[in-house]
């Protein structure tokens, strides 16, 4: 990716000029969600851009939005190389990288020197936040709520992710009593109203989901990104078995119940994500009453290409 680091604004304006012309009548691809206006509804997902280091790429490239993170309070290095493993035999990837990220003063440093040029993309950015690794669980909501605050002028959506499996204890966020605190503590002081979400793992039981729906409509979450990657590795091959969370073709269908299952209990909007791979993936999780999606390990097999064959299959010319 290091040779998008240097993409200056000529270059992104090429990238932009060019990918109107690719994609056509770009403009009927346009959605309102949580009071946003998404270019297309096809996002980049967090963990690809962790740190923002490349966020005006995005746009040329044809997403509609960009997520940047999972960003902690504190700057981590993450878990021990190796922690990235391609299942090319199911087409699945595992991962244990374990937040490893700058921190969110380093990352809302950057965002703001980004705002200040011409160069902050003209579509949705989102904000994913976790938990440092260091900080105990039940301390967990103040440092979300530190890295809401440094952040909360910079981003247009934020998203509370207590769904990744590589920081010991995280998804126990999603336990009732846990979200419940950790919902009201972000929200007591998110005073300008920024979309809020909450980011589930495609493990959790129907009766979990359904209480993280109570939640997020009492303390009034503008929407759910269904799923992070699953712990359920039975997919893979003996020999690629790996410690870490596994997404892609594996974890498509799983993704797609748990989408259905909330939009038919709730009006709140979904974000749909994991193992998109091709533009009848993309209208599975449209079908299923996603409002968005998002793409991560698809677009690291195949590229931008599948960006544009899900924009033109949504809309052809
Ligand atoms: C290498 C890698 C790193 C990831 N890092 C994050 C992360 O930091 N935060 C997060 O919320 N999700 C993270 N994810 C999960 C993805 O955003 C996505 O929810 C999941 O991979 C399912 O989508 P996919 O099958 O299209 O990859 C990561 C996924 C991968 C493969």
């Amino acid at each position: 990716m290091a040779f998008l680091h240097g993409l200056g604004p000529l270059m992104q304006a090429w990238a932009r000029e060019k990918n109107a012309r690719l994609v056509p009548s770009a403009a009927t691809k346009e959605r309102e969600v949580f009071g946003l206006k998404f270019p297309n509804p096809v996002g980049l997902a967090a963990g690809f851009d962790k740190n923002a280091l490349v966020l005006p790429a995005w746009e040329g490239l044809g997403f509609g939005f960009a997520e940047i993170g999972t960003i902690t309070a504190r700057a981590q290095p993450g878990n021990p190389k190796p922690r990235l493993f391609r299942v090319p035999e199911i087409s699945g990837v595992i991962n244990r990288m374990g937040f490893n990220n700058d921190g969110a003063d380093a990352v809302a440093a950057r965002l703001k020197k980004l705002r200040a040029t011409d160069r902050w993309p003209r579509f949705p950015v989102g904000i994913n936040l976790g938990k440092s690794k260091v900080t105990p669980l039940d301390e967990a909501a103040a440092d979300y709520l530190h890295s809401f605050t440094r952040m909360r002028d910079l981003g247009d959506y934020f998203v509370l992710n207590v769904s990744s499996p590589n920081t010991p204890g995280l998804r126990s966020l999603q336990d009732r009593p846990a979200l419940d605190a950790l919902f009201a503590t972000v929200q007591a002081v998110n005073i300008s109203q920024k979309p809020m979400l909450v980011k589930i793992a495609p493990d959790l039981t129907w009766e979990a989901i359904d209480d993280v729906l109570a939640l997020v409509e009492s303390h009034r979450l503008a929407g759910i990104i269904a799923t992070n990657t699953t712990i359920d590795h039975s997919a893979v091959p003996e020999h690629r078995r790996q410690t870490g969370g596994l997404s892609g073709a594996p974890v498509r269908t799983r993704s797609t119940e748990v989408i259905r299952h909330i939009t038919s209990r709730t009006k709140v909007p979904v974000i749909g994500v994991g193992g998109i791979f091709s533009a009848d993936d993309a209208r599975e999780k449209f079908d299923a009453g996603a409002a968005l999606i998002q793409l991560y390990t698809g677009y690291i097999y195949r590229g931008p290409a599948l960006i544009m064959e899900i924009l033109r299959a949504l809309n052809p010319a």
